[in-house]
């Protein structure tokens, strides 16, 4: 078959969550401190190498703000798999992930490889959501977990190595 791959992938979650975050980690291997947030959404390519394949993501990163939702359609739409990230300082967010799940359970692509990322894994301290109850929402929901940190850049290329692993091949 053919070994060379384009997957359109989307981030959804709750906005601050880290998304942007993720993206600048994974494509420029870069994190700000002070990361604006999303306006619409926002467009990266980034390609991976995978055993004897080569996946091209194309990458939308989309706005985590409410007045957006009804955009998201637009970017999970025909998308080959999605990362729902949450923060795991954040009751909230780990409540906007899991309707995030549910939309793209009704709404999306059926054959969707979805990851669960529990982002902001350097904050310790702060932590409101366990690990355990993350992977046990995701185990339920077909979902692959990994928790994050786009600071630390703990588990960001591992979450899109895993994706690209998963994906079905032509
Ligand atoms: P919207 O675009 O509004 O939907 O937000 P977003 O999900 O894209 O979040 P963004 O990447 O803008 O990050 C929000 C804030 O969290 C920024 O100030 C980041 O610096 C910070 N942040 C993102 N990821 C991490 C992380 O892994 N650890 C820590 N400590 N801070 C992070
Ligand atoms: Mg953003």
């Amino acid at each position: 078959g053919n070994n060379n791959l384009n997957a359109k992938l989307v981030l959804l979650g709750d906005m601050g969550a880290g998304k942007s975050s993720l993206v600048l980690r994974f494509v420029k291997g870069q994190f700000l401190e002070f990361q604006e947030s999303t306006i619409g959404a926002a467009f990266f390519s980034q390609t991976l190498a995978v055993n004897d394949a080569t996946v091209k993501f194309e990458i939308w990163d989309t706005a985590g703000q409410e007045r957006y939702h009804s955009l998201a359609p637009m970017y999970y739409r025909g998308a080959a798999a999605a990362i729902i990230v949450y923060d795991i300082t954040s009751t909230e967010s780990f409540t906007r992930a899991k309707k995030w799940v549910q939309e793209l359970q009704k709404q999306g692509n059926p054959n969707m490889v979805m990851a669960f990322a529990g982002n902001k894994a350097d904050l310790e301290e702060k932590r409101k959501v366990t690990a355990e109850e993350a992977r046990l929402y995701a185990e339920e929901n077909g979902l692959f977990f990994m928790e994050t940190s786009a600071k630390t850049a703990s588990n960001v290329n591992d979450i899109f190595y895993e994706i690209a692993r998963r994906l079905p091949r032509a």
